[in-house]
This record gives structure tokens, sequence and C-alpha cells, in this order.
């Protein structure tokens, strides 16, 4: 994986989006949350800007990093990663088919079957990693393939670089929801997708404290269009959320090595454990896309899902039992979470081709002592 510019990539994410500021010296950028800004004559904004959902100083900052750490020319951020998502979903119309990878976060599943259906979009779902597959699957109404990879919550591993050829061939675009990896472990836009999106509250952000969602991409078209929908739609994030998103940006690579490393440690862990019958983590030496995951990504990710041999009450016991682990939703941040996603961020893929298993724990390893993180599950899997 190559470095985005001439700088190293954690030099990029403490800088990336501002600089200190010419007046006053400040290091770390203003939150600015006028809603409006003021003209000098009808039509002269003074400073670019008109009106806070069209475009403010704080996401510009935070648009022009991402578009920087993704090594794409535009950056576009809304309200959260499933505004993102519909943002690009609006390209699609009556008639017009969606291929949509097997293992992906339910929200983005739930959007496209329950609400872009409705519009005449034709939703198609194969599993990315048989490449015979997707280059049959696509048709000349395939219009995007969206894709996970790392795969939520099932940690597959997809050949961006393939998919996008066959995509681009068939004059698909293809978008990589690159919200597992960053930009600091994968950049798709490098590897041939069009459009790399995140769920900013996740790794981005990294302190769940603030729900937002970003694009990045190389294309003008694709930008124009989106910041077309993000000042139409109005879905944006507020000033806040954009400096608090900014802030998270800065320790990136620093949270990732720690989550990396430590998430590894726990999978090798959990491989020996006789109340474990499957592990599911790209950084194992039998994970079936290995030598990809070595290819594609310079670490395998922090998030990790397991399957439980006495089932999923057993599941369900162990995902209440963890203490430092906490039972909740979302990933990504320098907290442990535990969750199964059968019944949380899944449940809307029950009973659809992407149903996950009932016996599967999901787990968003933070930046805590390795050791305590293992004892934590120790307890939880032994119920002592
Ligand atoms: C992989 C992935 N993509 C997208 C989303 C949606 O993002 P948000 O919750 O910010 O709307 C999530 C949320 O969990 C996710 O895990």
């Amino acid at each position: 994986m190559s470095e985005p510019g001439e700088k190293r990539f954690e030099t990029l994410t403490v800088h990336a989006g501002h600089e200190p500021d010419a007046e006053s010296g400040a290091v770390v950028p203003a939150i600015q949350p006028s809603a409006t800004f003021q003209q000098d004559a009808v039509g002269s904004p003074r400073g670019g800007f008109e009106y806070a959902r069209t475009g403010n100083p704080t996401r510009n900052a935070l648009e022009s990093a991402i578009a920087e750490l993704e090594g794409g020319t535009h950056g576009v951020a809304f309200a959260s990663g499933m505004a993102a998502t519909q943002a690009l979903f609006y390209r699609l119309g009556p008639g017009d088919r969606l291929l949509l990878g097997d293992d992906v976060y339910g929200g983005t599943w739930r959007l496209a079957d329950k609400v872009m259906a409705r519009y005449g979009v034709l939703v198609d779902v194969v599993d990315l990693r048989d490449l015979d597959v997707v280059a049959s699957a696509m048709t000349a109404e395939t219009k995007m393939v969206w894709l996970e990879s790392p795969t939520n919550p099932m940690l597959k591993v997809v050949d961006i670089s393939t998919v996008a050829r066959l995509a681009a061939t068939a004059g698909a675009l293809t978008v990589v929801d690159n919200t597992f990896a960053t930009p600091y472990l994968q950049r798709p836009l490098e590897l041939g997708a069009d459009v790399a999106l995140h769920s900013a509250t996740k790794y981005l952000g990294g302190h769940s404290d603030a729900v937002t969602g970003m694009v990045a991409t190389r294309s003008d078209e694709v930008a124009e269009r989106l910041h077309f929908h993000q000042n139409a739609a109005g879905a944006v994030p507020s000033p806040f959320d954009c400096w608090l998103i900014l802030r998270g940006m800065r320790t990136l690579a620093v949270r990732m090595d720690r989550a990396c490393a430590n998430a590894a440690l726990i999978a090798e862990w959990l491989t020996h454990r006789p109340e474990v019958s499957a592990v599911h983590y790209p950084g194992l030496p039998d994970h079936p896309q290995r030598e990809l995951v070595e290819r594609q990504m310079r670490q395998p990710g922090g998030m990790l899902s397991f399957q439980l041999r006495a089932g999923e009450t057993e599941a369900r016991r162990v995902a209440g039992a963890t203490k430092l682990f906490t039972l909740a939703e979302s990933l990504g941040a320098v907290e442990s979470l535990i969750e199964l996603p059968a019944v949380m961020t899944h449940a809307s893929v029950a009973g659809s081709p992407l149903a996950v298993p009932h016996d599967l724990v999901r787990l968003s390893v933070g930046i805590e002592a390795a050791e305590d993180l293992v004892a934590d599950l120790e307890q939880a899997l032994t119920g002592r």
C-alpha cells in the first residue's frame, strides 16, 4: 500500500484538513457555529460561505481531511454513515440494479431492501469473494456495486481491485464501505474503487461521541452530485460533530495500531478456547483470504467475531457476562464493545440472504490492556 502524497500516513492524520490559524496561531481548528454568512453584495458571500447547510468552515476542514487520508480529491460529510449511504443510493433510479455483498451492515441492507426497493431499485445479493459469481451477476442495468471489506460481521475479505475492474467494465460504480479498515489500513480509491464511504461514528471519530458519515472520491461528477444532495436533502453534520471527528482523526494511526495488536492477540487466544467453535478474524493464519489480506491491508483490523459451540443461548449469556467489554452496538472506539449481531446490529437482515448466525458474538476491540480484555473474556466464557 503506497503512502498518500509525500508524507507518511501517521503524519497526515495529525495535520490533515487544518493548519495553525493565520491570525491567532491556534493549533486547533475553530468550531464555526454560524448558520449563515454575510454577503458583501447580493450573490457575493464574503468568505465563500452562504448558509451552513450548503457549507461551513468546520465541515470544509473535515471534508478536506478525509479526501487527503483516502487519497481522493473530494470529501463530503453527512449527518451519519446511513445519510452518506442514502446520498449515494440517490444515484439509482427505477430499473437500476444494485449489486450488494452478502455480508454488510444491517442498516445498509434495510435501506436498500425497505426504501430503495420502493423506488424501483432492484437489489442483487452475492458473495463478492467469488469473482465468477460477481462477473456473471453484472448486467447492463447494474449501476452500483456496494461492498464492505472486511465485512460486518463475518470479516470476509473481498478483492477490491478485481471487483472494481469488473464493475468498471460493466459501467457500474464501485463503493467500498471502508468503516472497518479505515484509510490507515486500506485505501479503496488506490485499489480502483470510485468511492470510499465511512461511518465516521466509528474509527475515524474513535470515541463514541459523534454520529457522522463521510465519503471520499476522485470523481468530480460523483462529488458534485453528492454535494448537491448534501445541500438539497440537508442530512449534514453539525460543526461541533465535524470538529469532534476531526479531533478523533488526529490519533487514528496510534489507536488503530493498538486495536489491531489487541484484536490479533484475542483472536489467537479464542482459537484455543474449548467453548468456541469458530473465530472470524482476517489476521488468523487460516483465514480463507489470508494472502489477499496481506496484499490489500496494512493490518487486519480491530474487529472480530466468534461462534459458541453451545449455541445461541450461550452466546447471549457470554455477551451479557463481560465486565470490561460493554454490551452495546457500534464499534471502532477506544473502549471495547461486545454484541450479538443477529439480534442487535443486524436484526434487519433476519430471513434475508444476508442472515447471520445466531450463535455469533462480535467484538470491537479497544485500546485497553490486552491482558485485561483476555481476562474479561475468560471469566465470561467460563462463567466464573
Ligand atoms: C460498516 C458500517 N457501515 C455503515 C454504518 C452506518 O453508520 P451510522 O451508524 O454512522 O449511520 C455502520 C453502523 O454501524 C457500519 O457498521
